[in-house]
């Protein structure tokens, strides 16, 4: 005899309920109101299929330690550089040409006749210095906290490299304009980094596209200043971010923690 299996008790298919009506049986909702609704409808169809809200509200609304202060803020500032570093730099690609004949002539067309372009080359100038300094006082913010610190070690290493990567990226990008200071000083750059211990040679070499600096130079800086590095850091970032949620920040140094009130003999 076939075993009958019950059907699993799933809920039914959840209908929205229709909006309030007049008497006359016109919907009461303004067209304004139904656009709305749609954007919430949009959010809540794209929700149901990720449980983002769920990550958005233990992200967005996690408990900080008490006397939380500016000095938190230093590694969202340093993050928001990179984002402008990376929307000013797409721009500046659209009318970039890495090729040793022409990226000058290039960049002096950004300068002078695109829309815009000397303030959005000056975006990009001026914000490398600015997320070069705000990654090192953050640095110092989270040393000085000593939120190196147990169980914070990894997220510190992730900081070095990222920090490193920061540098890595002015480095590449300074000769990009490719005027005499930008080709000079590059070459200074990288004959130091031939000068290291073991693998300097082979890194001078990788910078380099070979022994001389040669045609291909810019090709490579240029490939590792708008791909590979800004790729790593945006990795880097978001393991980062995921470590600062997960561990909580830490309090500053100056507060005590509240020790637990001794038990008197009555209470025991
Ligand atoms: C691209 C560069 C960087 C970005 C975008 C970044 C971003 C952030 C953000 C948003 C936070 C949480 C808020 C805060 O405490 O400020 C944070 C925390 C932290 N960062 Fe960075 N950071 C960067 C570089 C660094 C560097 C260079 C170090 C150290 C070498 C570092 C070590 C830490 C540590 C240890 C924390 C945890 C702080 C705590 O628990 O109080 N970060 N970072």
């Amino acid at each position: 005899m076939a075993i009958k299996i019950p059907k699993p008790p799933l809920p039914g298919v959840r209908r929205r309920p229709k909006p309030p009506a007049e008497p006359d049986g016109k919907p009461r909702v303004s067209p304004g109101q139904q656009a709305a609704e749609a954007g919430i409808d949009i959010v809540g169809w794209v929700d149901e299929r990720t449980s983002a809200s769920g990550f958005l509200r233990g992200f967005l609304f996690r408990k900080v330690p008490k006397g939380t202060n500016w000095y938190y803020t230093l590694g969202s500032a340093t993050m928001f550089a990179f984002l402008s570093q990376a929307v000013t730099g797409v721009f500046l690609a659209m009318y970039y040409d890495p090729s040793a004949t022409r990226a000058y002539d290039s960049i002096q067309h950004i300068n002078n006749d695109v829309w815009l372009g000397s303030f959005v080359r000056g975006m990009h100038h001026w914000g490398a210095s600015v997320m070069i300094v705000l990654a090192f006082v953050h640095m110092g913010r989270t040393f000085f906290f000593g939120a190196y610190k147990y169980p914070r070690e990894l997220n510190w290493i992730v900081g070095v490299v990222l920090l490193i990567l920061t540098l890595a990226m002015g480095l590449t990008g300074y000769l990009l304009p490719f005027d005499q200071r930008s080709f000079w000083a590059t070459v200074v750059a990288v004959n130091i980094t031939g000068s290291g211990p073991i693998i300097g040679p082979y890194l001078a070499d990788f910078l380099r596209a070979g022994p001389e600096f040669g045609a291909t130079t810019i090709s490579r800086f240029y490939a590792l200043h708008m791909l590979l590095i800004p790729i790593l850091i945006a990795a880097l970032i978001g393991i980062h971010i995921y470590l600062v949620t997960k561990l909580g920040t830490t309090a500053p140094p100056w507060l005590k923690a509240k020790l637990p009130e001794p038990i008197d003999r009555e209470q025991v």
